[in-house]
């Protein structure tokens, strides 16, 4: 007989003291799974949100107190205007959709990029649930939305020049700590663990600081397809790692 095994709790061969404490993912396959299937596109990136959705719930479930998910980048821009639009009409839709669940099931919702590209209306959905969520504390999702590293870090440069300039800050001061104070992630650690979907092996201009020390982890699964047992997958490799940080392996420190 076939052994069915239930992953509704944290499975038995996963310990829960090594678990990352923040996972980031790239949410990359959504096309492809459309078209495998014979669906527009729009079909894959819908498909893909009801995958975040469930990964969510499982990282509540098994957990893992963070998740961080790449949206929308700075340079998706350059999509055909089409799908542009019905990935902010999404994006829109699911924070009104999905704000009541969240907030029933404690999720505390941010986001990192920038904002003030966006739509006044979907400026307005991101802010309705940014403050309704503030205080939840059960898992912290964090959406990148019109992220990009290389821009992220060129606004702390600027931002840091301006108070040299100013004469608000010596140089000496400028060090690794005050750089990631004025980072969209400033306060929240940096992830454990990055999944990419697809097969595809870069970080595509994500969290490129913030993943100094990550463990990356390339699946060929498509996003749509990336459930349960996926994150049990790459929950297990991640605990196959030694995570050294620059130092010597733990087995010849002793
Ligand atoms: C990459 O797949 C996917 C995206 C650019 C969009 C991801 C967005 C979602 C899954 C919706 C999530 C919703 C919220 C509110 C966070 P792709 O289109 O590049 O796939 P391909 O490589 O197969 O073409």
């Amino acid at each position: 007989m076939i052994e069915t095994y239930s992953l509704a709790q944290l499975p038995a061969d996963l310990s829960p003291h090594t678990l990352p404490k923040h996972i980031a993912v790239i949410m990359d396959g959504n096309g492809r799974w459309a078209k495998s299937r014979g669906f527009p596109r729009i079909a894959g990136h819908r498909q893909g949100a009801k995958t975040l959705k469930a990964l969510l719930r499982c990282c509540k479930d098994w957990g893992i107190p963070a998740l961080t998910a790449y949206a929308f980048s700075t340079e998706n821009w350059q999509r055909p205007l089409q799908e542009v639009e019905f990935l902010m009409r999404l994006f829109e839709r699911l924070l009104q959709r999905e704000l009541d669940e969240m907030i029933r099931e404690g999720v505390k919702i941010s986001f990192v990029g920038n904002l003030s590209a966006l739509s006044e209306s979907l400026q307005h959905q991101i802010e309705r649930a940014v403050n309704t969520t503030a205080h939840n504390q059960a898992v912290h999702l964090t959406i990148a939305m019109n992220y990009g590293s290389r821009a992220e870090l060129t606004q702390v440069c600027r931002r840091i020049a301006e108070q040299v300039q100013q004469g608000q800050l010596q140089v000496q001061a400028v060090n690794e700590a005050l750089i990631e104070e004025h980072l969209y992630t400033a306060g929240s650690p940096d992830p454990d663990l990055l999944i990419r979907t697809s097969g595809e092996q870069r970080v595509s201009n994500y969290l490129l600081w913030q993943l100094a020390y990550t463990e990356l982890y390339f699946t060929d699964t498509l996003w749509p397809d990336f459930d349960r047992a996926a994150l049990h997958q790459a929950l297990i490799y991640f605990q196959g790692r030694d995570r050294r940080f620059g130092k010597i392996p733990s087995s010849l420190s002793a």
